[in-house]
């Protein structure tokens, strides 16, 4: 069988092309809005807040509740931030990154191997952004796919096999985030004046939930003035959490302007995704996000997405998040 008939981003990049093909130009309108990443990630203005999440747990009622606080801005406010003192440590973040770096240096043709077949919906695997719209529009971007969380609905048959540790660095990154994502859970629905198991029970709890891992391969483009690495949306999910490899790329719609979130090492990204816009009524907010591309270095990002069931669940806004002066933003 054939694979996927997506054009590898890669195999542009490497071919040595010196002009993209029309596919993935933008339209003039977009087009002004993108500039240099490197020139962009300098700029002051509005930025992505850093929480420190040392005294989420903390004993000291006041100590804890400062911390909540801090999150609760961030959450209502871009709706983005980087997370500090998370639990997760430097040792792993670097591994996960090397096993997904070393897969992506494999050649195309050992990639391929691995490719997905959206049309027959097989999503798992290696894979590139189909055009979708008439304009046949794509995206300066190459993935690697695959559900890491819970354990018992993997199919670990479809997990790069080289290099060999990527299956035991991979799934202790996930079981890590997924302790995580309970803790932010917890906070956010202190923070909405909820019990605090409320948020983790409506998007599924420990056995529903799902943690979908996508690494983000974006080549290095020649002309990134007119491609987008990935176009602008939001995040379906609940939350997201993004590790990169220390290259800019990432920006954020805020009053109006794309932001550039700074890269601070370490640190890991969290996005609250429409999921939670939503059961919060839109008090926390799902902000809109495009990733931009470069001609000097490859960027690698790791996204996981942490989303509900699709057929399981129907997201409405909780009854505690709605009143008379805050009526029901979302229908079910
Ligand atoms: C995504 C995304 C941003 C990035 O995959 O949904 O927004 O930094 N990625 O790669
Ligand atoms: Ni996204």
């Amino acid at each position: 069988m054939t694979s996927s008939i997506a054009p590898r981003a890669e195999s542009l990049a490497s071919s040595g092309i010196q002009s993209i093909p029309k596919e993935y130009i933008r339209p003039k309108e977009e087009l002004e809005s993108i500039g240099d990443v490197f020139e962009e990630e300098k700029k002051g203005g509005p930025q992505v807040p850093t929480i420190d999440l040392k005294e989420i747990e903390s004993e000291d009622i006041k100590v804890r509740e400062r911390c909540l606080q801090e999150l609760k801005k961030a959450a209502m406010g871009l709706g983005v931030m980087h997370l500090v003192n998370h639990g997760i440590s430097d040792q792993l973040m670097d591994r996960v990154r090397i096993v997904g770096q070393k897969f992506f240096e494999l050649p195309i043709e050992e990639k391929e191997k691995y490719a997905n077949d959206q049309a027959s919906g097989k999503i798992q695997g290696y894979g590139s952004k189909l055009a979708n719209t008439a304009s046949g529009q794509l995206e300066w971007i190459d993935y690697f796919f695959h559900l890491a969380f819970p354990e018992d609905k993997r199919d670990l048959s479809i997990w790069p096999k080289t290099p060999s540790e990527y299956t035991e660095v991979t799934s202790e990154y996930a079981r890590q985030l997924r302790g995580l994502a309970s803790k932010i859970l917890s906070a956010l629905s202190l923070c909405l004046g909820l019990e605090e198991g409320r948020l983790e029970k409506e998007v599924g709890g420990l056995e529903e939930l799902l943690l979908q891992m996508k690494i983000n391969y974006y080549p290095k483009c020649p002309q990134p003035e007119l491609a987008l690495g990935v176009e602008a949306h939001t995040d379906v999910s609940a939350l997201t959490f993004i590790l990169h490899n220390m290259v800019p790329g990432l920006q954020l719609f805020y009053e109006g302007k794309w932001i550039t979130a700074k890269c601070i090492p370490n640190s890991i990204i969290m996005h609250i995704g429409d999921t939670i816009e939503i059961l919060s009524n839109g008090k926390f907010k799902s902000i809109l996000h495009r990733g931009l591309v470069n001609k000097e270095k490859v960027r690698i990002s790791w996204t996981v997405f942490c989303e509900p069931p699709k057929e399981k669940i129907i997201l409405k806004p909780l009854p505690e998040t709605v009143s008379e002066t805050e009526p029901p933003l979302f229908p079910p």
